[in-house]
């Protein structure tokens, strides 16, 4: 294993350098902004970073549309159905601009990039497009909207992380924040847009990513939640020292900032997630003991089609040493996809084996959606008939529900270590917290606080959630 790096005298003046403010009591002389977002984490991260650059320049929030003078929508592109919920939502936009001609309606994000502008020619409501790694150019945008013209910047960036811009965290329980880590993908695996829509993988400074996670915690935070489509790829070159940090090592680095600061992290692609990651986990207890590993299938030939560039042998590897370096409980998550081009029932029935091989903790699956413009579009058919699909799809959440009760049932009886995110969304007098394996725990309210640890005793479970009794440590 790589020894840690410590940080250089200039790396820690760095961390106590100035950063863009977002003071909430700014002024908001040019208007309300309402932002929604759709699609991953990464969007949502995003829109913390797109209100923090508009506060600056000294526009105010709402959460009520009604309000707004800018309304964006920050989208997702990864399936058809991600797509059509934005169409349907401008349709209710028609209203709100019928009411008030002047609302300016922006779409950012993945669909803003995919579309370019033929989501301004299809979609006349629309008066801004501007792609994931265009925000900094926003106020200069809705300028140009002032103005009277429609405005639109899809450029895509090798450089761009905002690794300066603290973002003002619209998605936050004031527990845990998304941090950022890396932007865009280099993988193309045949069936996905994002390489499209977000561009060349680049790695954030480990500088300010340090200094956001250290903020955050010394404003409250106990969990930050490092984010990229890839993060076991992260690598950022120190110009300093010419020396090269990985993911084990930021990961060691945050873990560092404070033993009270849980970190967790995703995705992980099974071609990259390395032993060092692995063995970086179980030395620090504050690291999250979850690994969200998408398999897509189980069958090698769709594998190979997908360009996953692994087989199933070698997830089963990677899942194996999961198991070795940090044990049963280790959470794992997955993704699949049902009925990819000429995906036929035996090697259907490969990723239901897959499934029972490794009983994940969690899973999210879907139908595969063709995207224009893709490998996958380009070279296969997409052949597998809907109704095959759906089917194949139910036959894999039947299995996974199955594989997520039994794997909640496990811990009935035990003693888990919970982090206090909030009251229980079904009653008040019940908290709600996450297990070190990411599982919800629901309990009745002791004297503790949300944002403290408690000891839980898990007494019983549903397929979601573990219900538990508060215990002295
Ligand atoms: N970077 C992550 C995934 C990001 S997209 C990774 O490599 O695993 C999230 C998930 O959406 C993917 O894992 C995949 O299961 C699903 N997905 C992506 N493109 C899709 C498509 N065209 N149709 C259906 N599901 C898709
Ligand atoms: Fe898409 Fe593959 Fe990149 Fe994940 S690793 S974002 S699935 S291309
Ligand atoms: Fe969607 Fe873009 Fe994320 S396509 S899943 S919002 S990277």
């Amino acid at each position: 294993m790589q020894a840690l790096k410590v940080l250089s005298t200039e790396e820690k003046e760095a961390l106590d350098s100035p950063r863009i403010s977002t003071d909430f009591t700014q002024s908001d002389y040019l208007g309300k902004v309402y932002i929604e977002s759709y699609g991953c984490q990464m969007n949502f991260a995003d829109s913390e970073v797109v209100t923090s650059i508009l506060i600056n320049k000294g526009y105010g929030t709402t959460s009520n549309i009604s309000e707004a003078d800018t309304i964006l929508l920050n989208t997702c592109a990864i399936r058809d159905n991600a797509e059509n919920k934005i169409r349907h939502r401008l349709q209710a936009f028609k209203a709100i601009k019928a009411k008030k001609p002047d609302v300016t309606i922006g779409i950012l994000g993945c669909m803003a990039e995919r579309l370019k502008t033929k989501l301004i020619e299809e979609e006349k409501l629309v008066d801004l497009v501007a792609g994931p790694d265009s925000y900094r150019d926003l106020p200069n945008l809705l300028d140009q909207i002032e103005n009277g013209q429609k405005a639109i910047n899809v450029f895509l960036s090798k450089e761009e992380t905002y690794g300066d811009i603290e973002p003002v965290r619209l998605h936050s329980n004031g527990v845990g924040a998304f941090v950022s880590i890396m932007r865009g993908c280099d993988n193309m695996c045949s069936f996905c847009v994002v390489p499209f829509t977000r561009g060349r993988e680049r790695s954030r400074d480990l500088v300010s990513i340090i200094h956001e996670c250290t903020t955050l915690f010394n404003q409250g935070y106990r969990e930050v939640n490092l984010l990229g489509q890839n993060v076991d790829s992260y690598h950022w070159n120190n110009p300093d020292s010419n020396e090269t940090v990985n993911f084990a090592q930021l990961l060691a680095h945050t873990a560092q900032i404070h033993p009270d600061l849980r970190i967790r992290f995703s995705t992980s692609h099974p071609k990259d997630i390395t032993d060092e990651v692995l063995h970086t986990m179980a030395r620090f207890e504050n690291i999250c003991k979850n690994i969200h590993l998408p398999a897509q299938s189980g069958n090698n030939r769709i594998l190979e089609l997908m360009n996953r560039t692994y087989t199933r042998e070698w997830y089963l590897d990677r899942i194996k040493s999961i198991r070795a370096i940090l044990g049963e409980d280790c959470g794992i998550s997955h993704d699949v996809i049902a009925g990819f081009c000429s995906e036929t029932e035996e090697e259907h029935q490969d990723t239901l084996a897959l499934l029972t091989e490794v009983q994940y903790d969690f899973g999210y699956m879907f139908t595969y959606s063709e995207r224009p413009g893709t490998p996958a579009a380009k070279k296969y058919p997409d052949d597998v008939p809907d109704d095959v699909k759906s089917r194949r799809l139910s036959e894999i959440i039947d299995l996974q529900r199955k594989h997520s009760g039994i794997r909640n049932e496990r811990l009935i009886g035990r003693i888990e270590k919970i982090l206090v995110e909030g009251n229980s969304k079904k009653s008040d007098k019940h908290h709600y917290g996450k297990t070190d394996s990411n599982k919800v725990v629901v309990f009745p309210k002791g004297t503790e606080q949300i944002g403290e640890y408690v000891y839980v005793k898990v007494l019983s479970c549903t397929t979601g959630t573990l219900i538990g009794e508060l215990v002295n440590s």
